[in-house]
């Protein structure tokens, strides 16, 4: 058998898919397995430590991360995920920073950021890698939206009680897992990174 394919995991033609998905918030594994399973993947977070590269590019180090623990783990298949809040009034900020601006300024010191700016526009982008069996995948996805004036909703993580998506009042903290899913940045890259894994696999 394959190295890290689990004998429970569902058949996918030939194959028994497994990934491990190097993370350590819970929020993440939350929204990231129920996508994994609406495509038959078995997933299991690992909280190894996570190799990142300083970029602007968030594909880069989704991309990073998941070829050094394949090759540090002995090729264990991975999924990585690297996501970002972009704020079009502050040219991008906090963007591939976001973790680190989170942990610094929260969430009431983008508000404070944002104190008398009429333009709210902003947006997510998740990049997400995955190398399996030799394979590397990288996909990223978006969502639209705007900067709410005060933090709405305890679902949810991060930046999520002030980010609104295009097309909806309430905030993403004020959303369902399912419903956040339904048009999240994370949830349409996972989504094509692993119909990529799965079309390279049957062939
Ligand atoms: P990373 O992808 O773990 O580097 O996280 C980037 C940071 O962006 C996180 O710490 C969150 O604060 C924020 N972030 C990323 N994705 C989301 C999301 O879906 N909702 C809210 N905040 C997010």
């Amino acid at each position: 058998m394959k190295k890290g394919l689990g004998e429970e995991s569902p058949r996918i033609g030939m194959y028994r898919v497994k990934l491990y998905l190097l993370t350590s918030n819970k929020g993440k594994v939350g929204e990231i397995a129920r996508i994994a399973v609406k495509y038959g993947v078995e997933l299991e977070a690992v909280n190894a430590p996570k190799l990142e590269v300083q970029s602007n590019s968030l594909r880069e180090i989704a991309l990073y991360s998941a070829i050094n623990y394949y090759i540090s783990s002995g090729g264990m298949p991975v999924l990585t995920e690297d996501a970002g809040l972009f704020i079009r009034a502050l040219n991008g900020f906090p963007g591939p920073y976001s973790s680190y601006v989170y942990r610094t300024l929260g969430v009431r010191g983008v508000l404070k950021l944002m104190d008398g700016v009429e333009d709210r526009e902003a947006y997510f982008e998740s990049a997400v890698a995955i190398v399996y069996d030799g394979l590397v995948i990288a996909e990223t996805a978006r969502v639209n939206g705007s900067i709410s004036k005060e933090p709405r909703g305890e679902g949810g993580f991060g930046f999520d009680p002030i980010f609104i998506p295009q097309g909806f009042t309430r905030t993403f903290a004020e959303m369902s897992i399912d419903e956040k899913n339904s048009i999240s940045h994370r949830a349409k890259a996972v989504a094509k990174a692993l119909e990529s894994l799965l079309n390279l696999l049957k062939v």
